[in-house]
Order: structure tokens, then sequence, then C-alpha cells
């Protein structure tokens, strides 16, 4: 399973990429507020430029010939965007269409293995199903994955999973476990992803015992 960013703040792109682990970036226009930017285009070739690989840019059109042409604008960003379509009727409408330019559609803000049924069949090389919203209203949000991974599975569906809304690294687990092809993590995960208590401690073990052998010698 491929380890995606969900940030669009450059300073923690370039770090992620720096420990070799990122492969892509997913970005939505809450993140990209957050990144203190409106400049969406600027910002996701930059983004593109430093990844080299899949980066997610979202339409906001909430009618499929506005998603359509926003996409058509999106897609001469960059080689590498993908473009992120929420699964509606209009949604639905888009994808079919984006998808036969050639381009590849993210599949944004899934909730059901029927919804992401529906976006595989439109033409989406990938499904986003948003595991910490359903966890947070209540629901198995991982159970949504094994289910979309299942049926893909059983009826050769070839759309990639990303599980997102992703809140702690047990989720990313959890999603490895569960088939998905792709965690898209926020920054703060990805740093609880590297922590564990005991890695300290065996480091400073190590350095003690080390520091004890060379001052045996003296
Ligand atoms: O990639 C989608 C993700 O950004 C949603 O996460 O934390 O806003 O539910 P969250």
């Amino acid at each position: 399973m491929e380890i995606w960013l969900d940030t669009a703040k450059i300073e923690e792109i370039q770090e992620a990429i720096s420990w070799g682990v990122i492969t892509g970036v997913t970005t939505n226009p809450s993140l990209m507020m957050r990144a203190g930017t409106t400049d969406l285009k600027t910002n996701t070739r930059r983004i593109a430029e430093l990844v080299g690989g899949p980066v997610s840019a979202e339409v906001i059109s909430d009618d499929a010939q506005g998603m359509i042409a926003e996409a058509k604008d999106i897609v001469t960003w960059s080689s590498h965007v993908v473009i992120k379509i929420p699964i509606t009727v209009e949604g639905l409408k888009a994808i079919k269409v984006v998808s036969e330019w050639p381009a590849r559609v993210n599949a944004t803000l899934v909730f059901s293995a029927n919804q992401a049924l529906l976006a595989a069949h439109a033409g989406a090389t990938y499904v986003s199903p948003f595991v910490g919203r359903l966890d947070d209203a209540g629901h198995d949000g991982m159970e949504v994955v094994r289910e979309i991974a299942a049926i893909f599975e059983m009826h050769d569906i070839t759309t990639k999973i990303i599980a997102a809304s992703m809140r702690h690294p047990r989720h990313v687990i959890e999603a490895a476990l569960a088939g998905a092809h792709v965690a898209t993590v926020p920054y703060k995960v990805l740093q609880s992803m590297i922590y564990h208590p005991l890695t300290d401690v065996g480091i400073q073990r190590f350095k003690a015992d080390w520091e004890q052998a060379l001052s045996s010698k003296r």
C-alpha cells in the first residue's frame, strides 16, 4: 500500500519527501485554505514538481458542466494531476466525461461501497472512502474500505482505493489490512507512524552501553 500525504502545505510535503516514503499527494479546498493559498494552480504545480507522482486537485462546481470546465483547466496544470470529483449524480456525469479524455479521476467524499461501485463504473481511476468522517458519525469507516476492496477484487474492478480521512496511525495499518491501495495521511499522522517510545529508549540504551564500553577501555 502506498502512502500519500493529505495536505497542501509545501513545507510538510518537502519534509515528507525527504523521508523517501510518500509517492503522491491529495488536496482539497479546505486543505488549500489551511495552507493559506487561493492560487490553486501555482500551489498544485509546485506540489506536482516536488512529489513527481499523483496529485489530486478538487473541482468545486455543483453541476457536471461546471466540473468538466474546471477539470479541463486543471488537467493542463501538470501531467501528475488527478481530478478530484465528489460522488454525486452530477459528479458521476463529470467522471464519465473526464475519464474518457484521458485523465485520471479520484472520486471523493465516498461514504459507501455503492458510491464506490458507481464511481468505478463511471471510469474513476481512484475512489476515496472517508474513514475518519464515517467513524465520527458513529459508523465503522474501515468496514466500508473492506467492502469496497472485496467487491473490486471479486468483480475484477481495477479502480484503486485511497483510504482518506485518516485520523491516527492505527487507521493506516487497518487500511493496509483492509486492502486499500493507498492511504492518504495528514502530516501529523505520518509523524506518529514513525514514532515509538521503545525506539527512543533503545537508542538511549545503546548509546549508554557504548559509552560504558569506551570508558572501561580508557
Ligand atoms: O482526503 C480527504 C481528507 O482530507 C478528509 O479528511 O480529516 O477532513 O475528514 P478530514
